[in-house]
C-alpha cells in the first residue's frame, strides 16, 4: 500500500458512491486508508441539486468505522445541524454564504458537542472569513462551484488556498484546510503544495475504473511521487 505524508488525510464524498451498495462503499474506502466520510447534503436552494438528508447520516453511521463530516449546502444551516448531529455528524462544515449569523452558527455547532467547519465558494475571498478563523476546526475552500460531483478543478482558486493557508498558520495552526471538487491523481498535487491538509474526492475515487480502492490507491500514488 501507498504512504503518505501524515499530514494529508483522506474524506471520501459518497456524492459519487453506489448508494444502493454504500456500506459496501465505505468499507472499501475504509480499507484503502480513508480517514472520514464525506456527506454532500444539497437542498435545491443553496445549489441547483437535492441529496442527502439526515436519515443517511443516521443510517450510515453503525456502519461507518470512522468519522463524518456532513457538508450543508444549503441556505440557513442553522434549522438543520442539530438534526445532523444527533443523527451521528461529527463534523458540521457550513457555507460563509448560507446564513447571516455565522458566528451564531458556529457556536451552535460546539454547543452540540461537533466539530466546527466553514466553507467558501470559489468567488468568496478568504478574507471573509479571517475573523471567525480562530473559533473553527476546519476551513473548506471549494475547487470548483458547488453542487454536482465530477466538476473540472479550478486552478483559480488556488491563490486563495495559499492565502487561507498563512491566515491559519497565523491565527490557529491546528486548523485543518480542506479542498472539495475536482480533485484528481492531476490536480491533488498543487492542492497539496498550496497548503491543504484534508482532500475531499468524489469522482476520482468512486467512479475509478476498477472501483474505489483503486481511485483512493491512484490518489495516494499522485502525493508519493510528487514527493520522491
Ligand atoms: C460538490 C461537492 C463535492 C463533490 C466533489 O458540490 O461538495 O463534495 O462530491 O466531487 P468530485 O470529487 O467529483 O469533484
Ligand atoms: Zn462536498
Amino acid at each position: 500500500m501507498s504512504t503518505r505524508p501524515e499530514a494529508i488525510k483522506f474524506a471520501p464524498s459518497i456524492l459519487a458512491a453506489d448508494v444502493s451498495r454504500l456500506a459496501e462503499e465505505v468499507a472499501a474506502v475504509v480499507a484503502s486508508g480513508a480517514d472520514r466520510i464525506h456527506v454532500d447534503v444539497m437542498d435545491g436552494h443553496f445549489v441547483p441539486n437535492l441529496t442527502f438528508g439526515p436519515v443517511i447520516v443516521r443510517r450510515l453511521r453503525p456502519v461507518c468505522p470512522i468519522p463524518l463530516e456532513v457538508h450543508l449546502m444549503i441556505e440557513e444551516p442553522d434549522r438543520y445541524i442539530e438534526a445532523f448531529a444527533e443523527a451521528g455528524a461529527d463534523t458540521l462544515i457550513v457555507h460563509q454564504e448560507g446564513g447571516i449569523h455565522l458566528n451564531r452558527t458556529v457556536q451552535a455547532i460546539h454547543a452540540l458537542g461537533k466539530r466546527a467547519g466553514v466553507a467558501i465558494n470559489p468567488a468568496t475571498p478568504a478574507s471573509l472569513v479571517e475573523e471567525i478563523l480562530p473559533d473553527l476546526e476546519l476551513l473548506l475552500v471549494m475547487t470548483v462551484n458547488p453542487g454536482f460531483g465530477g466538476q473540472r478543478f479550478l486552478a483559480g482558486t488556488l491563490p486563495k488556498l495559499r492565502r487561507a493557508r498563512a491566515m491559519i498558520d497565523q491565527v490557529r495552526p491546528d486548523c485543518e484546510l480542506e479542498v472539495d471538487g475536482g480533485i484528481e491523481p492531476h490536480t491533488i498535487n498543487q492542492v497539496v503544495d498550496a497548503g491543504a491538509t484534508v482532500i475531499v474526492a468524489g469522482s476520482s475515487v468512486f467512479g475509478a475504473p476498477g472501483g474505489a480502492a483503486v481511485g483512493m490507491a491512484r490518489l495516494l500514488q499522485a502525493i508519493e511521487s510528487n514527493r520522491a
